[in-house]
């Protein structure tokens, strides 16, 4: 009964992508568990390269069957919209190939305007959302006043159900001088969008689970990244799913004796979208040569948003964490190819605060504004790998930064990526 589960150890965008494109050529269904449209993995099909937001970025592979669980929040304008761009390229999918869990809720115009505004009263508060209506939408669900997959299945209760949550949505866009919406307008969408949805809506977590018992390999794909966990995350700015290896479990209804492999997937480096304390954040030439300039799709610039990303060096607190919350039997570390070039490699190892030094973060990440970054230099490398494909392809303080990384992270790095194609991936050996 093989299940992997790919996650994500830093704020989201370590190229989770790139693993599970690997493993889901060995996988029979390919599963999300949590977030929505917030989430972006640029996927390539023949010669084109998309991103998807919503749908299992494993789908791609013809033999594959994707899974949206429970733990999700679906938008369907995007739903339908991806299904229409995969068409184009040539992937077509339909109820044959992928499910949507009947307790998967869904993010409606109320959502986003509500995300909107929430922000706006932030202030210099502002946790910077993607905007995406998710936080309200995981609100609903947690207040057992949500919208469920499951209800798109009786239209005309269904119709009640988004009147009402429009009518209330509203009272709360007053109370934010929001703009109201048309809640008639809307359902007449959402009528048209539930017809659309009804084929695609089942017990999916059932279907997994009998996958699983035959034998069939299952691939949880996350999105987001753990410090972005509604629980084990920065709080407050986080997002308001379970990004993490738990996540997975109560995101797709399953229990956890079927896990086989839990990778976490890491950066060389370390990057942020939107607000929060960011311990190894850097600035001047450093900053530039992490981020890009934004020339190519894989620089630092937001999938979703387009938003230049935060970047430092790579923290060591936080993926020894990460290695922990999760449960992580191996990381991936991807684009070791960037840190090319740089005469030497900070790597954080311990933090300070007060005097005292700490290993461990003494009450979780919540807080990381008191922690300065004790940091150890390695030497850089000048080196162009985007050619290697094998570990003697790597220069020595290449391989010297890997090992050095897992031995702070306290996890082996089974392989490490250096650049953006599906070959560009390098084995580490154990
Ligand atoms: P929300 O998920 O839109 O509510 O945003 C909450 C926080 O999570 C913000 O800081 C976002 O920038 C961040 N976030 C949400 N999804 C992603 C993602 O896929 N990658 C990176 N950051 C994300």
């Amino acid at each position: 009964m093989p299940l992997d589960i790919v996650v994500g150890t830093q704020w989201g965008d370590e190229g989770k992508g790139r693993i599970v494109d690997l493993l889901a050529r060995q996988a029979d269904i390919v599963a999300r568990f949590n977030g929505g449209d917030n989430a972006g993995h640029t996927v390539t099909v023949a010669a084109q390269t998309f991103k998807l937001h919503l749908i299992p970025s494993g789908v791609v592979h013809a033999h594959t069957r994707g899974v949206m669980g429970s733990g999700m929040v679906v938008n369907p304008a995007t739903f339908f919209a991806e299904l229409e761009a995969l068409r184009a390229a040539g992937v077509d999918i339909g109820p044959g190939r992928l499910q949507i869990s009947f307790a998967a809720h869904l993010i409606t115009p109320a959502h986003r305007a509500l995300d909107r505004a929430q922000e706006q009263a932030r202030g210099s508060g502002q946790i910077g959302t993607t905007g995406r209506g998710i936080g309200p939408a995981y609100t609903d669900r947690a207040a057992r006043r949500g919208l469920r997959l499951q209800d798109v299945l009786d239209r005309a209760a269904f119709r009640e159900k988004m009147l009402a949550h429009i009518a209330a949505a509203n009272l709360q866009l007053a109370a934010l001088r929001a703009e109201p919406l048309d809640a008639r307008a809307v359902a007449a969408e959402y009528d048209d969008f539930a017809a659309r949805l009804a084929p695609y809506v089942s017990d999916t977590g059932l279907q997994v689970w009998q996958a699983l018992k035959q034998g069939q390999a299952v691939l949880a794909e996350g999105a987001q990244g753990t410090l972005l966990d509604l629980d084990a995350g920065t709080y407050p700015y986080v997002t308001s799913s379970y990004p993490t290896a738990a996540g997975a479990l109560l995101g797709l209804g399953l229990g956890a004796a079927p896990i086989r492999r839990v990778i976490g997937v890491t950066k060389a480096f370390q990057t942020r979208v939107g607000a929060g304390p960011f311990p190894t954040e850097v600035s001047g030439p450093a900053e530039l040569h992490l981020r890009g300039t934004g020339a190519n799709p894989w620089d630092e610039f937001g999938t979703t948003t387009g938003r230049p990303r935060r970047v430092g060096w790579l923290d060591g607190v936080l993926l020894r964490y990460a290695v922990r919350v999760n449960g992580l039997t191996e990381i991936m570390m991807t684009k070791l190819d960037v840190l090319g070039g740089l005469d030497a490699i900070r790597v954080c190892t311990a933090y300070r605060a007060d005097g005292k030094e700490y290993e461990q973060l003494p009450l979780g990440p919540a807080d990381l504004s008191p922690f300065e970054p004790i940091y150890e230099e390695l030497p850089g490398w000048s080196a162009d790998l985007q050619g290697a494909r094998r570990w003697d392809d790597l220069p020595a303080e290449a391989q010297a930064y890997i090992r050095r990384v897992a031995g702070i992270a306290g996890a082996p790095i089974g392989q490490v990526s250096v650049g953006p194609e599906r070959d560009q991936v390098v084995d580490v050996p154990g």
